[in-house]
């Protein structure tokens, strides 16, 4: 896993955290930390040459060698990502819903909607809270299913528990956090983490 560290996140994740935050700081604070992690989370994205003719000559310029998606997964991914859109402007976007149940902690699919060029894309599923790892880890099955071949995983808050049961599902799929906790306690909430990220987010 990547920890993607930088005193602005770690300033803006503790108005993520903070009960006195409310449903406007959360959901700001949550968009320019997804901002932010794009630089890091895209650092390898390979790049081709290209010629671009600047007001004085031809150069050498560089375009990106694979067709971008974002897939958050629903609910609270939507909360991260146009902070990524903002930077990854030709990026497509599909998405995944999965809600948790809340007493086995397993995640259930309820939705399923993703661009049609999936296989030849740099696919970055985004999701921010990493807690048993199981959301992250069925959505990355169902995007290997639709045939993605190059993903990455970005979280604003993981738990080592998650970290550990996504990397054994997914050893293929590099993780950014920019949060790495405790703990999970005894109903699967991430420790000391920010409660619950959709419910917080949107307000319910
Ligand atoms: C939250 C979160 C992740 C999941 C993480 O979603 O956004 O998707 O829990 O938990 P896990 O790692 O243990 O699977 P939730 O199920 O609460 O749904 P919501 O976003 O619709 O509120
Ligand atoms: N989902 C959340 O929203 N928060 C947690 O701490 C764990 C799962």
């Amino acid at each position: 896993m990547t920890l993607v560290d930088h005193p602005i996140i770690r300033e803006r994740l503790t108005h993520i955290r903070s009960t006195d935050s409310v449903t406007a700081e959360f959901r700001h604070a949550l968009h320019d930390i997804a901002r932010l992690m794009t630089f890091e989370v895209t650092k390898d994205l390979e790049t081709t040459t290209v010629e671009v003719e600047t007001p004085l000559k031809k150069t050498e310029g560089h375009a990106f060698e694979r067709p971008i998606v974002l897939v958050p997964i629903l609910r609270a991914g939507v909360g991260m990502l146009n902070g990524f859109a903002e930077i990854l402007t030709e990026a497509s976007v599909g998405y995944i819903g999965l809600y948790r149940n809340e007493e086995t902690h397993q995640p259930h699919s309820y939705y399923c909607k993703l661009p049609a060029n999936i296989a030849e894309a740099e696919v970055i599923l985004i999701d921010p809270m990493l807690a048993t790892g199981g959301s992250a880890a069925d959505a990355a099955d169902e995007l290997k299913k639709a045939g993605a071949e190059r993903l990455r995983f970005a979280c604003l808050i993981a738990a080592p528990e998650g970290v550990a049961a996504f990397e054994e599902r997914h050893p293929d799929i590099p993780v950014f956090a920019a949060a790495l906790d405790e703990r999970l306690d005894e109903n699967a909430y991430i420790i000391p983490g920010l409660g619950d990220a959709g419910d917080r987010y949107f307000g319910t």
